[in-house]
């Protein structure tokens, strides 16, 4: 097993069967293979359903585009970005030849990232399940304008595509030949990490995607051997649970690897816009230890008692460094033989006893290390655990009503602009 969860266990016997009564019923509301309608199911079995076929093509297409030497900006945003940014900054340096552009209507973001896009080289990779979210239909609207105006036309092979198989998107890119990518209708945005929305950016960036699904399929291998609380995943979500009902209203989940920050962020979106509903949910936000605790700390430490720590961390980092000797007298003196690594260890767990000991609950989950294989099972854990903890909440964890509202307000507003000044085409 590559992750380790370690949570309210042991509990006891009352709770213990309430809990399996109601996991058992759920688990099968989680599972296709029980639904009638799997919709918002796509994502459970599909590391099984995707060939490795199908994955090299997505490799071979990354490699090739890598080959023209320039760099792919990546216009995507919430579940079109959040996993593949995470698996990315996770796993690969800081200088790829990436850029996420397009997740925000930020004049400033878009002239920046505009500035270092070269017509000639540089590839555009358009991520939108719906093909119609407005910051990235605005967004591609400067990319088309830039090549253009650059090469004269918009060459095929400039732009490609991840999205529905019916979206508006999906009947531009086959309008004007660009290469398109479908994505299963029944996975929803925020569940679509080990899909060709994650995959794809992540083989761009020379992670080894058939390790990560792997890892992902390992982990669904593990899960679907044990029900109830036995489950990892179950027990996490019914910890989240259970912490809710006795009143905590979010959840900090805490990473001590500034690469996994956006991890953090990712978490976020996928348990925010899953259970946010019908006035219920745990607010999930993320931190990064140790900074986060010269600024947060004091509150977390003293604060109102209404939030739990959830901690992600890695058993045995990779890199580790050596504290250096030194004949400079700077107190730290007989620390030489411990590497950051071990000091690491040292701050994460009596951050830990000083937060247990103000009251704050703790949960943890650990990778044994991280790479390709671990976060795959990492990503493929959360989302189980994710549809579980919505479900106990009693809200439906694949609709996301609420962003729609805000989608819908700004998509009226445009149209009320369009109706008065029709196309010039
Ligand atoms: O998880 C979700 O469904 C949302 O966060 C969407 O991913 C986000 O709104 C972007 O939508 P789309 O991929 O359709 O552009």
């Amino acid at each position: 097993m590559a992750l380790h969860y370690q949570g309210l266990a042991p509990y006891g016997p009352g709770i213990k069967g309430e809990a399996e009564d109601k996991i058992r019923a759920l688990e099968k509301k989680i599972n296709p293979s029980f639904q009638k309608d799997p919709q918002g199911l796509g994502w459970y079995a599909y590391p099984d359903q995707l060939k490795d076929r199908d994955l090299e093509d997505l490799v071979a297409w990354a490699k090739k585009t890598n080959k023209r030497g320039g760099k792919t900006f990546i216009l995507g945003i919430g579940g079109s970005y959040h996993g593949a940014k995470a698996g990315l900054s996770a796993l690969c340096g800081k200088d790829l030849p990436l850029v996420f552009s397009g997740h925000s209507l930020s004049s400033r973001e878009l002239a920046m990232d505009l500035a270092l896009f070269d017509p000639k080289k540089d590839h555009v990779l358009v991520i939108s399940k719906s093909g119609t979210t407005a910051e990235i239909s605005l967004s591609l609207r400067w990319y088309r304008d830039r090549i253009l105006r650059v090469l004269g036309k918009v060459p095929p092979e400039a732009i490609s595509v991840i999205t529905d198989e019916d979206s508006p998107l999906m009947a531009q890119a086959q309008a004007y030949g660009h290469q398109a990518f479908s994505l299963p209708k029944t996975m929803g945005g925020r569940f679509s990490v080990l899909s060709p929305v994650g995959l794809l950016p992540m083989a761009l960036g020379g992670v080894d995607v058939f390790a990560l699904l792997e890892g992902a399929r390992a982990q669904k291998r593990d899960l679907d051997q044990v029900g109830g609380l036995e489950n990892p995943a179950n027990a996490y979500a019914w910890d989240r649970y259970q912490l809710y009902s006795q009143g905590k209203q979010a959840e900090l989940f805490c990473v001590y690897e500034a690469c996994l920050e956006e991890l953090g962020r990712w978490y976020a979106q996928l348990f925010g816009e899953s259970e946010g509903k019908n006035g219920r949910g745990l607010f999930p936000t993320s931190l990064l230890f140790t900074r986060d605790l010269h600024s947060l700390g004091q509150y977390i430490q003293e604060g109102p008692r209404n939030f739990f720590e959830t901690t992600l961390y890695i058993k045995e980092p990779e890199e580790d460094l050596l504290l250096p000797p030194s004949s400079h007298k700077d107190g730290l003196e007989g620390l030489e033989g411990l590497s950051l690594n071990d000091l690491g260890q040292i701050a994460r767990e009596g951050t830990q006893r000083a937060h247990k000991n103000g009251g704050v609950p703790l949960l943890n989950i650990s990778l044994d290390r991280l790479d390709a294989h671990h976060l795959g099972a990492f990503f493929y854990f959360m989302q189980r655990a994710c549809a579980m903890s919505a479900y106990l909440l009693g809200v439906n964890p694949f609709n996301q009503t609420g962003v729609d509202v805000y989608k819908e307000e700004i998509r009226q507003e445009m149209e009320k602009i369009r109706g008065k000044n029709p196309s010039p085409f």
